[in-house]
């Protein structure tokens, strides 16, 4: 599926969810739990303990705990060690220390290993208690925020990459299926109108040359190439005794000029082929608006279009007329500002003065 994976899903979370309001106490001794629980009771927290590390451990993960206050000296896992599992799985959970001890050495291994954020020294003041937990909250939620801003933030650079995957697959399908398309068609006008084996790829090389002349890019102008090989589709709508009749009558030429709309038609029906109908279209349009089929002058014609009128015009020269190239020159030379632009027709000229380079450009 072309756009298949690019569309991942943000979850926003609501208000309520961006932070938790439980607090899980830890510690071995019932009064002290007791104690802490009486001196927040008129906090709006909503309070859970646990006796030791493993007990304390399940806790955390069979609830969103916003902050844990946990004694270090326990039997078994130690404060420290608790602490240590609880920010390594839940990161935004605030960390605190309470501890009989306060020493140096206690606190340099809480802060290193288990990165807390404050710690509570027995005894302690109720004050000092319900500070250090809002505190405490408030880092807590400030985490969470920021891991929920990174995880969004992860979430679209994801999307992002799957988005220009998607578009390049795309382009790469579009392009194969625009160059086999085109090459198709211009190999059913060569058929259909006895055209020498080949001649539609020197239309593109020659083209793809002129518009890099006239500084178009690599892209775009391999575009107006291929493009400009299948200008005359519509002729696959016009009668043969028409198309090859010598002397045509005002009707029947007509006729011959409504090729362009014919291809245009043809080549309506797919929208990589937006580059070719408007040279289908435009390819017989004048630099001084005495073209067909609308009459447009100047900067109204479509450049693709005004390249493709100069590459046809030359070709007609040459392949219809049988002109010899120096002659070719100078009858374009006399179109300049009349049938052909000015600027692409001087750019033309030097691609065809310089075409001994003979580059190796093919479709
Ligand atoms: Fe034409």
């Amino acid at each position: 599926m072309l756009f298949g994976n690019y569309s991942r899903t943000i979850h926003v979370p609501m208000a309520e969810e961006l932070y938790s309001q439980n607090l899980l106490i830890v510690d071995d001794e019932p009064r002290i739990l007791h104690s802490i629980r009486r001196e927040l009771g008129c906090e709006r927290y909503h309070i859970l303990s646990a006796h030791d590390g493993p007990s304390a451990l399940q806790q955390i993960r069979d609830h969103d705990v916003g902050v844990i206050l946990s004694d270090i000296s326990m039997p078994g896992m130690d404060g420290i060690s608790l602490l240590d599992t609880v920010r390594q799985e839940k990161p935004d959970v605030a960390r605190l220390v309470l501890t009989g001890y306060g020493t140096f050495e206690h606190a340099e291994r809480a802060i290193n290993q288990a990165q807390v954020m404050g710690f509570l020294t027995k005894p302690w003041s109720a004050e000092r208690l319900r500070e250090t937990i809002r505190n405490a909250f408030e880092y807590h939620k400030t985490e969470r925020l920021q891991g929920i801003i990174r995880d969004h933030h992860t979430h679209l650079v994801r999307s992002n990459q799957d988005l220009q995957e998607s578009i390049r697959e795309q382009s790469t399908r579009s392009e194969v299926i625009f160059r086999e398309s085109i090459r198709t068609l211009a190999r059913m006008i060569e058929l259909h109108e006895s055209l020498g084996e080949k001649r539609v790829d020197g239309i593109h090389s020659l083209t793809l040359r002129f518009c890099l002349k006239a500084g178009l890019e690599y892209a775009e102008a391999d575009g107006i190439a291929l493009s400009t090989t299948v200008r005359d589709i519509g002729n696959l709508l016009i009668p043969d005794e028409i198309l090859n009749k010598n002397h045509r009558t005002a009707r029947e030429k007509k006729i011959i000029e409504g090729h362009t709309i014919l291809g245009h038609r043809i080549l309506a029906a797919d929208p990589v082929f937006l580059m070719a109908r408007t040279i289908a279209l435009g390819h017989h349009e004048c630099w001084n608006g005495s073209g067909y089929p609308f009459g447009r002058s100047g900067d109204e014609i479509p450049l693709a279009a005004r390249i493709a009128a100069v590459v046809d015009t030359h070709n007609h020269l040459e392949q219809n007329m049988r002109l010899r190239p120096q002659d070719i020159v100078k009858c374009m030379k006399e179109m300049s500002s009349k049938k052909l632009d000015p600027e692409l027709l001087n750019a033309f000229i030097t691609v065809k003065a310089n075409s001994a380079d003979n580059l190796s450009l093919h479709l």
